[in-house]
């Protein structure tokens, strides 16, 4: 236990999650719940769903749970606790002392420590390139026209000679070894034992949403290779979870964001005034990342390299922020080589008008198949105009799609006649592709395997029309059902469980019949355990919330979410009602009893004749609701 029971409790009812959500997510009320677009996952409709009753939310398209403290740690990046003195701030409730349990305690502490480590070498490299050891990394951030304030700012810093220098640093604080590796800032091997990871290099220390570093990038002098080194990922180090420079570009006040490849670029970007650019880190952008813009912008405007790398890269993410329901532009940066070198040269005032001119990402891509083709030959202008009408069907809204074949039409020179009926063909054809980016009819080069959405694609599968997320089970569900290999058992169970929160009196009803002992072992009986022994102790239904604030772990928390996800459906006679309750009760005695015969240590002859008797007596059970 982190916290006292009674302590999370009273956080937990102090504050109404769906007044903790809305300030992040707009909610639409429908029935009982609420529902948004699901800010941990990309998608267009919403499957993200709060409920009041139950203080807690749920998204049927990723699995993301929890209660409002889950919902803080997952969008916030912060831990339990951290999440509990925000709601216990919000609702004007002091803190005892905190008294985790030892598992999150160590975890917690492990974080920290990590943090620690890479805090103080930050500190180290910073001040190296202010010590005549780091004349030469600072000699090299000038000349790449850096001005001491963006330095200062960046907490830009430099690792000088192979060695150990930092390690010995470290260690001297106290850090050991063991940690000093696992930050990433230190690399183990045969001949040399421990030492430091980065020399010769100038440091950009990475920070997270709330500005405290977890990582470096750090640039060689000269040409050496690799021009770039990156911390490896680590406990606090997530690379498709964060951007370089998020946690300024979240106070700029753009509504368009720009999103660069490299470090030098972005720093290149803010010192020109620029604070919306962001960069990903020594990966390529990655869905995570998207999500993440998704929370703070709807256009990002691409300002990848000019070179044939940076357009497929261009290409990639449009792709990726298209599929997040991100507006994607793309910069042309051409002459120059990248934003850096476009600053240089031209400085910001054209950088400006490079930002306003920026292209539409449908047009960019289609001038860039344009180059695919020798428009003098028919065929091949024919081929070029059907991948045209292949991208266009992809627009689902008829306005937009209109507007765009008009354009398209009037640029290129196309019948428009003839490229409508192409369009209609293939939307028949094809079924309509579900999104831009990557329709791809014609053209492959996407780097996206077909298909489409694959929640899209499940909802087909199982006969359920997408978006219909009130009060059922949709697609989402059947994902994470494969996932988990599921059983009858297990679904009855979690059906159970549910109906038992929808409705605390079932519990009354049913309790003579099954115990918390009778479900599997683990997440499962652990929240029947919790929820039994809160509603027993004369709680409401708010208290799923607090059930799931028992788990320690935020993907225990998000599977106890999932649990309460399993509504019975369709069933709304009394004795339907009472037979269901019936079938359910039964299965899950049964499943016990099956368990028990099959448990590694045989039962007693008196313990199989009474759970034989248990499941009779379910079997024969009267419920009146
Ligand atoms: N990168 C990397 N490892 C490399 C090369 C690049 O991790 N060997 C990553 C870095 O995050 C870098 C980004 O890719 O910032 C863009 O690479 P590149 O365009 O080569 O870097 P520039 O920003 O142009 O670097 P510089 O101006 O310092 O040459
Ligand atoms: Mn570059």
């Amino acid at each position: 236990m982190y916290y006292p029971d009674e302590v999370v409790e009273e956080v937990l009812r102090s504050n109404n999650i769906v007044d903790v959500v809305s300030s992040y997510v707009h909610l639409k009320k429908q029935g009982s719940n609420y529902f948004g677009l699901c800010p941990f996952h990309n998608e267009k409709t919403g499957s993200f769903s709060v409920s009041e009753p139950k203080q807690m939310f749920y998204c049927f398209g990723c699995g993301a749970g929890g209660n409002a403290a889950t919902f803080l740690m997952k969008y916030e990046n912060y831990s339990f606790q951290e999440a509990l003195q925000t709601l216990a701030d919000r609702a004007g409730i002091k803190l005892p002392e905190v008294n985790y349990s030892e598992e999150a305690r160590k975890r917690e502490e492990h974080r920290k420590l990590l943090m620690a480590v890479n805090k103080e070498t930050a500190i180290y490299y910073y001040k190296l390139l202010r010590s005549p050891k780091g004349r030469k990394g600072l000699a090299y951030l000038v000349e790449r026209q850096l001005t001491p304030e963006t330095i200062h700012a960046f907490g830009l810093g430099f690792a000088d000679g192979a060695g150990n220098d930092l390690v010995a640093h470290l260690r001297s604080k106290g850090f050991s070894d063991d940690v000093i590796l696992e930050a990433g800032v230190a690399v183990f091997d045969e001949k040399r034992g421990i030492h430091d990871k980065f020399w010769n290099r100038v440091m950009f220390p990475i920070q997270d949403l709330r500005g405290q570093v977890i990582g470096f990038g750090g640039r060689v002098m000269g040409d050496a290779k690799p021009k770039y080194l990156n911390s490896p990922e680590t406990a606090v180090f997530d690379k498709s979870r964060n951007l370089y420079r998020l946690h300024l570009a979240k106070r700029s006040k753009a509504n368009e964001w720009i999103l660069c490849e490299g470090y030098m670029d972005v720093i290149a970007m803010h010192q020109a005034g620029f604070t919306q650019a962001v960069a990903s880190l020594g990966t390529s952008f990655t869905e995570g990342q998207a999500a993440l813009l998704k929370r703070y912008v709807t256009t990002v405007c691409l300002a990848y390299d000019s070179d044939e790398a940076g357009v497929r890269a261009s290409r990639r993410g449009i792709g990726i922020l298209d599929s997040a329901g991100i507006n994607a532009k793309v910069i042309n940066m051409r002459p120059a080589k990248d934003p850096d070198e476009f600053m240089k040269r031209f400085g910001k005032e054209a950088f400006r008008e490079r930002i306003r001119d920026a292209e539409n990402s449908f047009f960019f891509e289609v001038r860039m198949m344009e180059g695919q083709y020798r428009m003098d030959d028919p065929a091949q202008r024919t081929a070029f105009h059907r991948a045209i009408a292949g991208k266009l069907c992809a627009f689902e809204d008829e306005i937009e799609r209109d507007n765009y074949i008009r354009e398209v039409c009037a640029r290129y020179r196309i019948s428009e006649e003839a490229l409508r009926k192409s369009v209609a063909s293939y939307r028949r054809v094809g079924g309509g592709n579900p999104s831009y980016g990557r329709a791809g009819v014609t053209d492959s080069s996407y780097g996206k395997s077909g298909g489409g959405n694959p929640r899209r694609q499940q909802s087909v599968l199982d006969g359920q029309g997408d978006g219909n997320i009130p009060g059922d089970i949709p697609g989402g569900e059947q994902r994470r059902r494969n996932e988990r290999k599921d059983t009858a058992a297990g679904r009855a169970q979690r059906c159970l469980l549910t109906w038992i929160a929808d409705e605390p009196s079932v519990l009354t009803a049913v309790r003579p019949y099954v115990g918390a002992e009778d479900f599997d072992e683990g997440i499962l009986r652990k929240t029947a355990e919790y929820l039994f022994g809160a509603l027993e102790s004369g709680a409401g239904q708010g208290c799923v919330a607090a059930v799931i604030g028992q788990f320690a772990d935020e993907k225990e928390q998000e599977a106890a979410a999932g649990i309460f996800q399993e509504h019975l459906k369709g069933i709304t006679e009394k004795r339907d009602r009472e037979r269901a309750l019936r079938d359910l009760v039964y299965t899950v005695k049964n499943d016990a009893f099956r368990r028990l015969m099959q448990s590694p240590e045989p039962p007693s002859m008196e313990e199989m004749l009474r759970a034989k008797r248990e499941l009779e007596k379910a079997g024969q059970a009267k419920f009146a609701l």
